[in-house]
C-alpha cells in the first residue's frame, strides 16, 4: 500500500510551500520598511485601504476603551459649560477650530486633520472623555489627562456637548463668562473621587502598548 507515504509526501511538501510564502512574506515586509519606500509625510494621503484600517482600529479602541469611563457628571451645568470654553478656547481651538474663526495654519497642516468639533459628531460623552484625556497616538491629539483632571476634562465635555449650533457671537460670550481660574486644577466635583486615586479608574487596559 503506497497511497498512505504519498498523501504525507503531499501534506509535508504542502507545509514547506507555505513556510516558503511566510519566508518570502516576511523578507519583503522587512525590506520594505528598511527601504524607507513607505512615505510618511503629512501631506502625502493614505491609500483608501490603509485609511480604513486606521480608522476603523481608532474607532473601536476608542469605543472599547470607553466602556470603563465612570458615569458622567451634570454636563448641562452652565457653570460647567463655561469653564469648559475658557480650556477649549486656550487649548483645542488652534486645532480643532471655532465658530467665527478662519482655518489656522496648523489646522491645515495636520494629518490626519483635526475634525471640527463645532460640526459635531456621533462620539458619546464617555467617548469624548476618553479621546482627550488620553489622546490618540500618531495624531497631533494630546493626551490631556497628564496635565488635567477628570473634572476640567469633563468640564470639557460638557462644553462640546454645546458646541455644535454655537454662533460666533455665543462661542465668544460663552468663552468670557469662563470663570477666572477655570484652567486650575480642582479637587474632583463629582462622585468624591481623589484626583491621585483617580487617575486610573477610568481604564483597567493602562499598560504600555
Ligand atoms: C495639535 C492639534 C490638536 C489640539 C491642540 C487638540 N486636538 Fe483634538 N484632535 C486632533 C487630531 C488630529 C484629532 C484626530 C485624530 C484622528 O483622526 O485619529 C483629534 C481628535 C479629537 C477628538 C475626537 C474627535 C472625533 O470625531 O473622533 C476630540 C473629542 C478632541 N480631539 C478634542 C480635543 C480637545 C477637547 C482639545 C483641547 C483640550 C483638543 N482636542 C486639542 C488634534 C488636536
Amino acid at each position: 500500500m503506497s497511497s498512505k507515504p504519498h498523501a504525507q509526501r503531499q501534506s509535508r511538501k504542502g507545509a514547506w510551500i507555505a513556510i516558503g510564502i511566510l519566508v518570502l512574506a516576511l523578507v519583503a515586509g522587512v525590506t520594505f520598511i528598511f527601504s524607507g519606500i513607505y512615505n510618511v509625510a503629512a501631506d502625502d494621503p493614505h491609500t483608501r485601504p490603509v485609511y480604513w484600517l486606521l480608522e476603523t482600529a481608532r474607532d473601536r479602541s476608542v469605543a472599547a476603551h470607553a466602556r470603563n469611563v465612570p458615569p458622567p457628571p451634570d454636563l448641562a451645568d452652565p457653570a460647567r459649560i463655561a469653564a469648559g470654553a475658557g480650556l477649549y478656547a486656550e487649548m483645542c481651538a488652534a486645532c480643532h477650530l471655532a465658530p467665527g474663526m478662519e482655518r489656522t495654519e496648523i489646522a491645515q497642516g495636520l494629518y490626519p486633520a483635526a475634525p471640527e468639533l463645532a460640526r459635531g459628531n456621533d462620539l458619546t460623552p464617555a467617548e469624548k472623555f476618553w479621546v482627550i484625556k488620553h489622546g490618540i497616538k500618531s495624531t497631533g491629539m494630546a493626551a490631556w489627562g497628564k496635565t488635567h483632571n477628570d473634572t476640567l476634562i469633563w468640564n470639557m465635555v460638557a462644553f462640546l456637548q454645546k458646541l455644535p449650533g454655537l454662533s460666533a457671537d455665543q462661542y465668544q460670550t460663552l468663552v468670557k463668562a469662563a470663570p477666572e481660574g477655570h484652567d486650575e486644577m480642582m479637587k474632583e466635583q463629582d462622585g468624591g473621587q481623589d484626583p491621585a486615586a483617580s487617575d486610573h479608574h477610568d481604564d483597567d487596559m493602562g499598560h504600555p502598548h
